[in-house]
């Protein structure tokens, strides 16, 4: 246990350090409004790990930097759209401070009992969450690509049909500290509920079938969307995928390219997702239903850890770690089949589900309490299943990710569903 989270600690960092190995203009610049400038995750990915690891949590306890500048980094005080104006640590300064941190923290997991080990796991999966906003951040960016693809992609097929079936019956929704360590508050407990029959897609929406919509006029039928999600996309204009031009080409990091159709449609909101799905005769699953169709295994009638067995994630069976920098082609990934069929539940593109974000019943919070807590019964859908930017210690089938339905900034997709 302490030589897989000390490993997992070490990716983290080698991610965040690769992703912020850049010059000071573009580490101190906003990229986008929504977003924070880079130098403020870099140090508060740091800021973080000292608060949870080093100081149990309270920020009242002195820490290692001044109170004004610890401040400067906590994400409730300081809304994204004020980082930039903050007198935030030169990039210089804050790599210094996390490595400080970070010499600390092992020697004190060092002295941990195995069974104590749930804050350093926290720690891990914060650091990588903030990796994939960074990523989020470099996409938004406009100007030159500064960013290299370090991992070839399996090459795509045709599948059919289209969609398995999931029959009804009883499923174990979300996990216990017993058999997901690391799992975060809203994932547990594990409880049992009953799930209708549905069908679901075998493969997440692809480029190819957002092109359908578009060219059949989704964008301009009223009647395809929710009152809600009309009013949204008559507002803000939509007509297209983020980063789509209007000439069949899209910005990735920095390049403009032709729109690869085979690949998982991204970078649309739920409000699209949504419309896209009654274009289609289908619907968006529920996360319940997301779920059983991941991890469920009705021979055994128990849960697996992963969609196709208990072997941690490999390159032949998710797009995982973000150095593809894109997702995979729709079925690159036969080997990552669930129980029943689905491929491509976990990496490539978080998937849009029709759920709320709200506890589980008997739901506890994590010393983090403000993980969760503050964002239940919110504005919020629940996305499931994890994008190609996330990486494999951060996610699960039982993972909960959630987001204004308006977002798109990050990495988005959908997969449908069917009633049985
Ligand atoms: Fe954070």
């Amino acid at each position: 246990m302490h030589d897989s989270v000390v490993r997992d600690l070490e990716l983290a960092r080698g991610r965040t350090l690769g992703l912020t190995d850049l010059d000071e203009p573009t580490l101190v610049a906003q990229h986008d409004p929504l977003m924070s400038p880079l130098v403020w995750d870099l140090a508060h990915v740091g800021q973080q790990e000292e608060l949870w690891l080093l100081r149990g949590g309270d920020p009242s306890r002195p820490g290692m930097l001044p109170a004004e500048v610890d401040a400067l980094y906590d994400a409730f005080k300081h809304p994204r759209a004020e980082r930039p104006s903050l007198p935030l640590m030169p990039p210089v300064e804050a790599r210094a401070y996390d490595h400080e941190v970070r010499g600390r923290v092992l020697d004190l997991i060092e002295r941990t009992p195995a069974d104590d080990l749930f804050t350093a796991g926290m720690v891990v999966q914060h650091e990588e969450q903030h990796d994939e906003t960074m990523l989020a951040t470099l996409q938004l960016r406009q100007g030159p690509p500064v960013l290299l693809e370090r991992r070839s992609l399996p090459p795509g097929r045709r599948v059919e049909p289209d969609r398995v079936l999931v029959p009804g019956g009883p499923f174990t929704l979300g996990v216990d500290a017993a058999t997901e360590p690391f799992s975060l508050d809203n994932e547990r407990p594990a409880h049992a509920v009953q799930v209708g029959p549905f069908w679901i897609g075998r493969v997440p929406v692809s480029n190819r079938q957002w092109l359908e919509f578009i060219g059949d006029g989704g964008y301009e039928r009223p009647e395809l969307w929710s009152s809600r999600g009309w009013t949204h996309r008559t507002h803000a204009g939509l007509q297209r995928p983020l980063f789509w031009t209007g000439h069949g080409t899209r910005r990735r990091f920095g390049h403009e390219e032709e729109i690869p159709p085979g690949e998982p449609v991204q970078h649309v909101s739920y409000f699209e997702a949504e419309a896209f799905a009654r274009w289609s005769g289908g619907r968006l699953p529920t996360e319940t239903e997301w779920e059983k169709a991941c991890a469920w295994d009705p021979a055994t009638r128990s849960r697996r850890r992963w969609p196709w067995g208990s072997e941690p994630p490999d390159p032949e069976r998710a797009n995982l770690g973000g150095l593809g920098l894109r997702p995979a082609p729709v079925g690159a990934f036969p080997a990552g089949a669930s129980a029943y069929g689905a491929e491509q539940m976990i990496g490539d593109v978080w998937e849009w589900t029709s759920s709320d974000f709200v506890p589980w019943p008997g739901f506890t919070p994590m010393i983090y309490r403000d993980y969760s807590v503050p964002f239940f019964g919110g504005d919020y859908k629940v996305l499931r299943g994890g994008s190609w930017a996330v990486a494999p210690s951060t996610i699960r089938p039982s993972f909960r990710n959630w987001d204004h339905p308006i977002r798109r900034q990050i990495f988005t997709g959908l997969r449908l569903a069917w009633d049985g």
